[in-house]
């Protein structure tokens, strides 16, 4: 089986790459823009692709012509988005069109990852038959990318997930994990919202979602993140206690006195019996999460 992963220099994407490289039964080819920073370069075949290219994007996919394309690249700062939405409509709704008008021509089974944000967060957890209600110019972008692989007329799938977590071979990208961790060891003081409410996901456990739903060609909507719905302060107070540090430098502030450009849903959170049923998902608990993220940093600092 061929799978093509888009956005593999990402966090999500270069979990996907390390789960998938040494699996025999798939071949695997990796896209992302420039170079590769992932550090193993074994076991796959990488493209260097901007997706705003739509005739690279054909080429790709013709000529590999994969069974299953996991799309994972977007542009993912919302506020970033907000302050250009053009930009963000070109990197996260025309890029979409691109790769699927391209899949048409091989049936490729479509898995495109959406966001919690495409819902207003009056009313999590939220299951996949509630109705969206897009507050900002990212979650606009990514409820309209949902409604073109809908309507893609290609078998599909939409793991829509939250707060994603874990670690890369890329040392600029951060996390609520490892921002809070760094910060607090290093007696930096932060300010961590008290108001908003979410169920953070380990990147491996929706790494594994999403091979899941490519190799069973499991289709349709599903809500894939961790179990356990907090408020962002919680987690970092949790992030805190797990590696034993000091909890005095984390500040609440609410969401309003953070002035941010984009509006962000309060609490969201997601019901995941169907992806549970469906993909077997079973998501780690976050004290496990944790060992694991601690694991892969203590792997780090060794190399
Ligand atoms: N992170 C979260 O908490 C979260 C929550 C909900 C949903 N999601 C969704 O989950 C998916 C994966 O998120 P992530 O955290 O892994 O994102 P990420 O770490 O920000 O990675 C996204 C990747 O997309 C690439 N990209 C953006 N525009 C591109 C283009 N035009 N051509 C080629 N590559 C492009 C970026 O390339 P560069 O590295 O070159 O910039 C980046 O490597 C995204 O679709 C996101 O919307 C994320």
């Amino acid at each position: 089986m061929k799978i093509l992963v888009t956005g593999s220099n990402g966090l999500l994407g270069q979990k996907l790459v390390y789960a998938l490289m040494h699996r025999k039964d798939i071949t695997l080819i990796a896209c992302a823009r420039g170079e590769n920073r992932i550090h193993s370069k074994e076991g796959y075949i990488y493209e260097s692709i901007d997706l705003n290219n739509p005739q690279r994007v054909e080429e790709i996919i013709h000529s590999h012509q994969p069974h299953c394309i996991i799309h994972t690249a977007a542009m993912t700062n919302v506020d970033a988005c907000e302050l250009d939405p053009p930009g963000c409509r070109m990197n996260n709704v025309d890029t979409v069109n691109y790769l699927l008008l391209a899949a048409k021509k091989h049936n490729s089974h479509f898995i495109y990852i959406s966001t919690d944000f495409v819902f207003d967060g009056a009313s999590g957890p939220y299951r996949e038959t509630d109705p969206i209600g897009p507050l900002s110019v990212y979650a606009q972008s990514k409820a309209d990318a949902e409604q073109l692989v809908m309507d893609s007329g290609l078998p599909w799938t939409i793991l829509r997930t939250m707060i994603i977590y874990g670690v890369t071979d890329d040392t600029q990208r951060s996390n609520i994990v490892l921002w809070t961790k760094k910060s607090l060891e290093a007696g930096t003081d932060i300010n961590v919202i008290n108001d908003q409410f979410r169920g953070p996901t380990l990147a491996e456990d929706l790494a594994d979602a999403c091979i899941t739903a490519a190799t069973t060609t499991a289709e349709g909507l599903f809500h894939v993140s961790g179990k356990e719905v907090l408020s962002i302060l919680d987690i970092a107070y949790k992030i805190a206690d797990y590696f034993g540090l000091d909890k005095k430098y984390i500040h609440p502030i609410t969401t309003d006195s953070l002035k941010q450009p984009a509006l962000r849903p309060l609490k969201t959170g997601f019901i995941i019996d169907k992806a549970t049923r469906a993909l077997n998902f079973h998501p780690h608990t976050l004290e496990e999460e944790l060992k694991i993220v601690e694991e892969q940093l203590s792997k780090k600092q060794v190399i």
